[in-house]
């Protein structure tokens, strides 16, 4: 199988709907790769579920790069996308792109940045830069203190004007697909008509070209999804009965035998 890039994804677009996922190590990275999964994400989303934070707000550029690093050793089809985290792209053109640098150095074949048309023009830069980017509209987590909690956006007809403007311009900017995050159905529907490029959406409804799903929520690894996650397994079960058969048979002297 040829491993998935720019080309081969925005083809896709009404040929394939792509089920991607996140990861933040080689062990997960490599099961996911190994099923199939054409897009891995390494997304700031490791900020809450296994860095123990709150938001995704704290996740420094270093631990991105760290685990771009270590999903890129076991993606051998899947594309590796590294999220930029807060405060990496925020404080200057150059040292966003001296991040990205850094992210594609580490073994991810494209970024992925929140925001619309405020992130435009350094989409411009990273793409002729040869950066492939990965845009991220609608609910964008970082932007938490400013909506007041992760609320679903584009309830109003402005809102939803203002994030189909976002994605036309992300997408003229350079952008080879974009991320809905938890905006109606039929808003990701109409954005994914209008636009040439793929929409992956989570949270957003069916219509979109893509769907994410944080891996450790479609894995029940945490038990406190969202409720538009669909759970494919129970592992936190499995993990808990794993931990404590071993507490006991070494309690009981069973593990190890003679
Ligand atoms: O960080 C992340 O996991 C994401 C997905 C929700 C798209 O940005």
């Amino acid at each position: 199988m040829k491993k998935w890039n720019v080309a081969s994804v925005r083809a896709a677009k009404g040929v394939r709907k792509l089920g991607c996922c996140t990861a933040y190590d080689s062990c997960f990275a490599r099961l996911a790769d190994e099923s199939g999964v054409p897009i891995i994400l390494v997304g700031d989303s490791m900020g809450m579920t296994v860095l123990g934070y709150e938001t995704t707000l704290p996740v420094r550029i270093e631990e991105t790069v760290s685990a771009t690093a270590a999903v890129a050793r076991a993606a051998k089809n899947a594309m590796v996308v590294a999220d930029l985290p807060f405060g990496s792209y925020q404080c200057g053109d150059d040292l966003a792109m001296a991040n990205a640098v850094k992210c594609i150095q580490a073994g991810a074949d494209a970024v992925k940045l929140e925001g619309g048309v405020r992130v435009e023009s350094l989409i411009r830069r990273m793409t002729s830069a040869g950066i492939p980017v990965l845009a991220h509209v609608g609910m964008t987590p970082q932007s938490v203190n400013e909506y007041g909690g992760f609320k679903r956006q584009g309830k109003t007809d402005e809102s939803a004007r203002q994030i189909l403007n976002d994605a036309l311009r992300v997408q003229d900017a350079g952008a080879f697909a974009v991320t809905l995050e938890c905006i109606p159905s039929n808003l990701s529907a109409e954005i994914t008509g209008t636009l040439a490029i793929p929409t992956i959406g989570i949270g957003a409804g069916p219509s979109c070209d893509g769907q994410w799903l944080v891996m450790h929520d479609m894995l029940g690894l945490n038990e406190c999804a969202p409720s538009f996650v669909k759970r494919y397994a129970n592992l936190a079960e499995d993990v808990r009965k794993a931990f404590s058969t071993y507490v006991d048979e070494v309690a009981n002297g069973v593990f190890p035998s003679k």
